[in-house]
């Protein structure tokens, strides 16, 4: 066995953010206040993985690569038998030479070797972050709230670099990974697998946290053990899906929702991706993410550039919370842009569980009119406004409104509700396309479609094609033509079946396989086009609820509806699972009627309301329908609503009680400057025979004293943290609480 070791270096204290390169044992070294992450080059260029985890101040590598001769570990080197790809913490782990474990990447090469050789060649340290051109990413408002290390490795052979980009925020514990793959030599090269971060832990210790769901059904936790071999989630469905979500977290056996060490990643994208995990034969632990291998391959030509999507890794040592938080500070301030970022959101009546494709002007107005009584702030007009629709059959693509419906057209309901003193919103599904509409009978060939097959159809629907720019820029243009009345100042646009017969009559057969990609590349495309020329509309994302709940739309659209399922009870647990990584303002969350319509479940009004208002908050039943005492009940929530949502929608967010593991669920949400603060306690059915139940706040000041607001009651943010507040036994279902508390 050999060592290698390095000599001791000071590396200077560093003022929190700090990237390093240290000339002498050419380890770079990324660290916060928190957090450090340090890499090595060995070897002729190899860079290996050292170190993510607490901050260390300064890295002398006390833990150093053991090298051993192993069997069945080729040696790159004839001379060095200990030296083998396969045993050491790739940092971006490449075929061909060595390492059989699962590769960050792949390329095929002309002669149709996919054997590659990238040394390290180069790097740069810089202030600030860079932009992924065409893509969603996190950013920075001052060059010093982070600091960029890009690292150049080479294939001298063929010409190609791969530019592995790191980027560590100050105040986040936060490391965001990239790669480019730059063409710089003279023959074509096929990358057949392009992730966007790679990760190797020298342990495996781990368990494995991911989110898996259904429509309706979404962001359930699962929680396993790790094991020898791979174990993956993935989507092909060209969307992230609610299948399986692009996150995925190792934590330690003992971690819980407040304790322990994790390490996360999320990928900031919204079509196909693949996560792994991998155990290998000598208990090291790879994990890596990003776009999907399966069915993607990228034709890059000489003197072409392919960038991946990012990653976002956080590491906590003090459990899932923290986690959740950071997630949830950094996309609410550094991923979600435009003006609505900052500002609180309308608390909104959306007709689409109230009339579904049944209604008329008067009956729309009719509904806003109470809501407006209520103290709703914005109507949202949802399908079935345009073209001939009055059912899911048509119409799609045709974005004009349907006077049968509308008689005196959009223009005129706008009006009406705008007069009422309501702001005015309207649904799109701007990627689909109707074989019942006047858009299909003009461009048959703008849908994805393989040549003489019939495409498979989802919802009735089929999907326009936008890895083509012309289609790109009529979807812009469409919805450009409804967004230019100023007074539609909200938009939900909707996806609501998944890619098939990916083919695009665009592209040559040897780019195929680059189709879904260039669709979601063409989807942020529009979304950066209409959210710039439009920057006044709040644009809400959704894809039959949460089917593409992910940081890569909420650049583009900072809310997005949670669930089409709004059941209390249901939403427990997909809003708990959805929090993991995305902060309450993100989510919509409406109250609907009774029996609920997905689940048929009876659950009270004020369950329904405390919920919803764990969230961005909003209605959708018909209020035409409903009794003068639930109007009351209403008008008070939406009073509540508007006194919390400062707290709920700019707070800390932490999860007290899992559904997922009791009869209970309960979550606390603090203002920034621990001031004030919310709780919100459910339990689902009622118990002969329990404990009775205590409950314990978190993240309050230990140090203030806060007041109840509906009791008067005066308890220290020790006590309502340590001690905590007594429950008392009710002999009932579906019971919640809301708690308002303020410093005195
Ligand atoms: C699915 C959405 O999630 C619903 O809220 C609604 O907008 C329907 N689509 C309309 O078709």
């Amino acid at each position: 066995m050999c060592i290698i070791k390095s000599n001791y270096l000071p590396i200077e204290e560093s003022d929190k953010l700090n990237i390093t390169y240290n000339t002498e044992n050419k380890t770079f070294h990324l660290q916060n206040n928190n957090i450090s992450y340090v890499m090595k080059i060995i070897k002729d260029g190899y860079i290996v993985h050292l170190y993510w985890g607490k901050r260390v101040n300064q890295y002398n590598e006390s833990n150093p690569i053991a090298f051993y001769d192993r069997g069945f570990s080729p040696n790159p080197d004839p001379d060095d038998r200990t030296f083998s790809l396969d045993t050491i913490p790739c940092e971006y782990p490449t075929y061909g030479n060595g390492d059989f474990r699962t590769p960050a990447y792949q390329i095929e090469l002309e002669n149709g070797s996919r054997v590659t050789d990238v040394r390290y060649k180069e790097h740069r340290i810089y202030d600030g972050k860079p932009k992924l051109d065409g893509l969603p990413s996190t950013y920075v408002e001052n060059d010093l709230e982070a600091k960029t290390l890009e690292i150049d490795m080479e294939d001298k052979l063929i010409g190609l670099t791969i530019t592995l980009t790191y980027t560590i925020f100050k105040d986040f514990d936060v490391i965001s990974r990239s790669v480019s793959f730059k063409n710089n030599g003279k023959e074509n090269l096929k990358l057949e697998k392009a992730l966007s971060a790679s990760v190797d832990f020298r342990e495996k210790d781990f368990e494995l946290i991911t989110l898996y769901g259904a429509h309706t059904n979404e962001k359930n936790i699962a929680r396993r053990p790790i094991i020898s071999g791979i174990q993956m989630i993935e989507s092909c469905r060209g969307a992230s899906s609610p299948q399986q979500s692009p996150f995925l977290a190792l934590v330690r056996k003992n971690t819980d929702e407040d304790n322990g060490e994790v390490y996360s990643f999320n990928f900031v994208y919204s079509g196909n991706f693949v996560g792994q995990v991998q155990v290998d034969q000598y208990c090291n632990t790879r994990v890596n993410i990003g776009i999907n291998d399966f069915d993607f391959s990228w034709l890059l030509e000489s003197g072409e550039r392919f960038q991946t999507p990012e990653v976002i890794m956080t590491y906590s040592s003090k459990g899932l919370n923290e986690m959740s938080r950071t997630y949830h500070k950094l996309y609410s301030t550094r991923l979600c842009r435009g003006e609505f970022r900052d500002k609180h959101r309308p608390i909104l009546i959306n007709n689409w569980e109230a009339t579904f494709f049944d209604f008329n002007a008067d009956k729309i107005e009719d509904i806003a009119k109470i809501g407006k009584e209520l103290g709703m702030e914005l109507f949202v007009l949802d399908d079935g406004w345009f073209g001939k629709r009055s059912d899911d059959k048509s119409s799609l693509g045709d974005w004009i409104v349907d006077r049968n419906k509308l008689s005196k057209g959009l223009d005129d309901l706008v009006n009406r509700i705008t007069n009422i003193g309501l702001e005015f919103g309207i649904w799109f599904e701007p990627e689909m396309i109707s074989e019942d509409s006047d858009l299909y009978r003009t461009h048959p060939d703008w849908c994805l479609r393989v040549p003489n097959r019939i495409p498979t159809v989802g919802r009735n629907q089929l999907v326009l094609d936008l890895s083509r720019k012309e289609i790109c820029d009529y979807v812009i243009a469409a919805i450009s033509n409804i967004l230019s009345n100023p007074l539609i100042t909200y938009v939900k646009w909707d996806m609501n079946r998944h890619l098939t017969d990916i083919w695009s009559s665009s592209l040559p057969a040897i780019r195929q396989k680059e189709t879904a990609h260039r669709y979601i590349l063409g989807l942020y495309y529009i979304l950066e086009e209409l959210t710039l020329k439009f920057p006044k509309v709040l644009f809400e994302s959704c894809s039959s609820g949460g089917g593409r709940f992910d940081a890569g739309m909420l650049y583009y659209m900072p809310q997005t509806w949670t669930s089409d399922n709004t059941d209390a009870v249901c939403r427990m647990k997909i809003q708990y699972g959805t929090s993991f990584v995305y902060p309450p303002i993100t989510m919509g969350a409406h109250v609907s009627a009774v029996p609920n319509n997905q689940v048929g479940r009876i659950t009270p009004l004020e369950t329904r309301a405390h919920v919803a208002m764990s969230g961005n908050f909003g209605y959708e039943l018909d209020l035409t329908k409903i009794t003068e005492k639930e109007k009351e009940l209403i008008k008070e929530q939406i009073k509540v609503y508007k006194e919390i949502r400062n707290i709920v929608q700019f707070g800390d967010f932490y999860r007290i009680l899992s559904p997922f593991e009791c009869n209970e669920t309960a979550w606390n949400i603090v203002s920034e400057d621990k001031e004030e603060f919310v709780g919100m306690y459910f339990k689902i059915l009622s118990e002969p025979g329990t404990a009775i139940k205590i409950l314990k706040f978190k993240g309050l000041n230990p140090d203030y004293y806060y007041e109840n607001i509906d009791t008067k009651d005066v308890y220290g943010g020790d006590e309502l943290m340590n001690v905590g507040i007594t429950l008392t036994r009710e002999k009932k279902d579906f019971i919640s609480k809301l708690w308002r508390f303020k410093k005195i």
